[in-house]
């Protein structure tokens, strides 16, 4: 067992895609001060799929969105594609955020007032035309087969649905890091267990390199290398 968690094979750098050294976080509340990440190191590989797994509390989702970007870590480094994102402006890390990683959480967050081609397309609309928009989200939904649900809201979706929707809406800007945090947590285990085979196909597609969030050990083996975050750390299992 290792604290170091890095790809076996470790021969140059040049395929990983994500670093985190030595990743520290922790929260205040009422005066007591806990330590949910206590020095975390980390390395993906470029097309890689990673399962983490951990106990309820464990500091899944704080390191889910420490490397999503949408959290500062109050020590270490993050490299993402050679870059550091920490080192950005707020406009320029929402840009690279929006370029480089798709985000499914476990609530789908979808927009509720508009339908489900609408809520794909809206990621590309900060950077192209609608019409653009509107036809790659298309396509990205005839790819999680919801050709038939286009005009759909949210609402009208069942719960397997909306996570395609999300899924689509996720990688419609073709990031290079798709991170997922307990995708399937609110969907019964057949559901689950489709959601995830669409994501291994999509994923060995594309190449991307994907890290998913569960605390399902089944699911999780199906996905790839499998850590586990414990006491703050990670190690492989
Ligand atoms: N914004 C926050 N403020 C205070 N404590 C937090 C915050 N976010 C998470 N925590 C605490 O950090 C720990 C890890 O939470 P989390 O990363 O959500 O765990 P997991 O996703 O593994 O269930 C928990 O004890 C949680 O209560
Ligand atoms: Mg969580």
């Amino acid at each position: 067992m290792s604290e170091n968690c890095r790809s076996a094979g470790g021969s140059p750098a040049s395929n990983v895609i994500l670093t985190l050294e030595n990743i520290k976080k922790s929260y205040f509340v009422e005066g007591h001060k806990i330590d949910v990440l206590r020095g975390v190191n980390l390395e993906m590989k470029e097309g890689e799929h990673l399962s983490l797994t951990g106990k309820s509390g464990s500091g899944k989702s704080t390191l889910l969105n420490i490397m999503a970007t949408l959290e500062r870590p109050d020590s270490g480094k993050i490299l993402l594609k050679g870059e550091e994102p920490s080192k950005f402006s707020d406009s320029k890390l929402s840009s690279f955020r929006n370029r480089e990683i798709g985000i499914v959480f476990q609530f789908h967050h979808l927009l509720p007032e508009f339908t489900a081609l609408e809520n794909v397309a809206i990621p590309l609309m900060l950077t192209q035309s609608k019409k653009t928009a509107l036809e790659k989200a298309e396509k990205m939904l005839e790819r999680v087969a919801l050709t038939h649900r286009l005009n759909h809201k949210p609402a009208e979706l069942s719960g397997g649905e909306q996570q395609r929707v999300a899924i689509a809406r996720a990688l419609v800007t073709e990031p290079s890091l798709l991170l997922m945090d307990e995708p399937t947590g609110n969907l019964d285990n057949e559901t689950g267990k489709m959601i995830i085979a669409l994501i291994l196909s999509i994923a060995e597609e594309r190449k991307l390199t994907t890290l998913f969030v569960t605390h399902n050990q089944d699911f999780a083996a199906e996905m790839g290398r499998v850590i586990e975050i414990s006491e703050g750390v990670i190690r492989s299992i």
